[in-house]
């Protein structure tokens, strides 16, 4: 016990000694940015009358996860998300598959309860993907390679959707990741469509000009990860033309492929000074793990500590890094332990325990003063 909590205090308290000097970097910022697709100093410190978690110690940068719709509304999957986060985004249910399940049929019950969540909660929200290759439904394979049709389904879907959102619940999305791994996953039988990701872009401006739009993708968040330049020269040219705001970097790492921070912040700072913020979109740390659900060596959680911490506090350092989110929270609803020896990603356990990941957030924002 005693260990366990030396361990938690060195984790939380060495916080930023590779970051202290925090504004180093001297981005050129974008100025003509519309100040309604900036984040805005954070609305939303918890709620709850003296309540505490991630969620208040952060003042700028929005703290969030990756949301697993079948257990939202159990507790302590809610009470604990409540508690902790002020942004959300679906895990799967804000997907094309589950949104146009047939075509021309729109479900939006899940992602709406998400929504009304949010909203009860004093959250915002990160909607999509819109287009992603991991998520065309099965209906759509009779149209491949019918340009004409799917520029149509593509353009319909991006409208619909986006302004279901931008009608029913004003002000909840505030950025919407409208293309998702085009430089790795490629962009399935929208390749079809001429200049797919541009006229992605282009659809979503029009359907609503008051979010932020952002291209994600994996691979791009360090020098070393083999799609950097790919993202750079794509994001470059989107945002040369007014169609972009941000970047998301996935982040899914492990002992296997930790990165250096030193690169990770030459990424977000080479996106900076494009004039792009950049999304931290769905950090998780995985470890060696037998069962999915507990690491193999117990002493990786302080290495996983480690990064946890190490990585907020880069973003928190650099200055258009304005949203951290995880892809999910509690490792009893995570998508690691679909990896064969693969588990135990998150901050939390799968008993909603704290774990040193989620000591090293903790100190990281403490460090900062939330920025
Ligand atoms: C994953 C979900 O977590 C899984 O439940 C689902 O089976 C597949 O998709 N990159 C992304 C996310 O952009 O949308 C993926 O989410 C994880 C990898």
């Amino acid at each position: 016990m005693k260990m366990k909590h030396l361990v938690i205090t060195l984790i939380a308290s060495s916080g930023l000694m590779l970051f202290g000097c925090s504004e180093q970097s001297g981005l050129s910022r974008s100025p003509t940015a519309n100040p309604i697709r900036k984040a805005t100093p954070n609305p939303s410190p918890n709620p709850t009358p003296g309540g505490q978690g991630l969620r208040s110690l952060t003042k700028n940068v929005y703290i969030g996860t990756a949301v697993a719709a079948p257990v939202l509304g159990t507790d302590p999957y809610s009470a604990v998300l409540a508690n902790e986060y002020n942004m959300v985004i679906a895990e799967n249910v804000g997907k094309m598959g589950a949104v146009e399940p047939s075509e021309g049929v729109f479900d939006f019950k899940a992602q709406d309860a998400l929504v009304s969540f949010a909203i009860v909660h004093k959250m915002k929200m990160q909607g999509g993907p819109l287009i992603w290759a991991g998520s065309i439904p099965g209906w759509m394979k009779k149209y491949q390679g019918d340009t004409a049709k799917l520029t149509s389904i593509m353009t319909t879907y991006i409208t619909t959707v986006m302004q279901h959102y931008s009608t029913r619940f004003p002000g909840v999305i505030i950025a919407w990741e409208v293309v998702n791994e085009a430089t790795t996953s490629g962009l399935g039988v929208f390749a079809a469509v001429p200049n797919c990701v541009e006229l992605a872009f282009q659809t979503a401006r029009a359907a609503d000009p008051s979010v932020a739009l952002f291209y994600n993708d994996y691979g791009d968040e360090s020098q070393t990860a083999g799609n950097t330049t790919k993202v750079y020269n794509l994001v470059a040219a989107l945002k040369q033309k007014g169609l972009l705001d941000a970047v998301g970097l996935q982040s899914h790492f492990g002992t296997h492929n930790a990165p250096k921070m030193s690169a990770i912040k030459t990424t977000m700072e080479s996106f900076g000074a494009l004039g792009l913020d950049v999304y931290v979109t769905e950090f998780d740390f995985r470890l060696p793990s037998a069962n999915g659900l507990t690491p193999d060596n117990p002493n990786d959680v302080i290495t996983q500590g480690t990064y946890y911490r190490d990585y907020l506090a880069t973003c928190m350092a650099t200055p258009n890094c304005k949203q951290f989110i995880t892809w999910g929270f509690t490792d009893a609803h995570s998508w690691i332990p679909g990896f064969r020896g693969w588990g135990a990603a998150l901050p939390f356990d799968a008993d909603y325990n704290k774990k040193p990941a989620y000591y090293g957030m903790q100190g990281a924002l403490v460090r900062t003063a939330g920025r």
